[in-house]
């Protein structure tokens, strides 16, 4: 069985030493680095957009995994794939035409994900099982870090995984903690994403060191 990856989310990071935070993520056993990206009208927050990614990109060493928070991502997909994404994740309330959407990333050759919020009924993710890499179960509301883990995100969890079967990554995103995390992994989550238990902990690479240990 595969190992399920860990993906701190630069969110949660220290954006006046963001090459330093990107140095610890460098240095850890994290597999991706999460990235998200919100406009304001998804979702009631804004990140951060293109320029910052290409500092990101400046000094990251893991592959960006890439999170669209944001209305009609079509729109923008060319721009993230130039930012050397591993992959892009869109969101399936935010695509009028998901499939179209879920093509134009395949286009170039890079893998596609769809994130699900946590209200969405499941069975919308039927029609598009076949197109995709990766589905991102919302664990929080998106729209910001820090937020409390949704305990059904486990129903849904096995809901989800009985859909898209073995060939498709599942990710969890928001609110999640070395005992969560462990639970998740055991259901058979893929790719966990951290952002406050990674960057506002005293050691972050101690915690991903444990992380690691703890659920593989
Ligand atoms: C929420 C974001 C998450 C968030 C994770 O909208 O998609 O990736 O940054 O941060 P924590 O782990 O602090 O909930
Ligand atoms: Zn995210």
């Amino acid at each position: 069985m595969s190992l399920t990856k860990i993906a701190p989310s630069i969110l949660a990071a220290n954006f006046s030493n963001l090459e330093a935070e990107i140095n610890m993520v460098n240095k850890s056993q994290a597999s991706w680095l999460h990235v998200d990206v919100m406009d304001g009208n998804f979702v009631p927050n804004i990140s951060f957009g293109t320029p910052i990614i290409e500092a990101i990109n400046k000094h990251a060493k893991k592959p960006l995994d890439i999170h669209l928070m944001i209305h009609e991502p079509v729109r923008y997909i060319e721009k993230f794939v130039e930012l050397k994404a591993e992959i892009i994740t869109v969101h399936i309330e935010a695509c009028s035409n998901l499939p179209q959407t879920i093509k134009k990333i395949k286009s170039f050759n890079t893998k596609a994900g769809v994130a699900i919020n946590p209200e969405t009924d499941v069975s919308k993710l039927n029609d598009i099982v076949d197109l995709i890499d990766l589905v991102c179960i919302m664990s929080v509301n998106p729209g910001f870090s820090g937020q409390k883990f949704i305990e059904k995100t486990y129903e849904r969890l096995e809901k989800i995984k009985s859909i898209v079967g073995n060939n498709t990554l599942i990710e969890i995103d928001g609110g999640l903690n070395n005992i969560n995390a462990k639970i998740l992994s055991e259901m058979g989550a893929n790719v966990l994403v951290f952002g406050n238990y990674i960057f506002k902990s005293k050691n972050p690479l101690e915690i991903i060191s444990e992380l690691n240990k703890n659920i593989n």
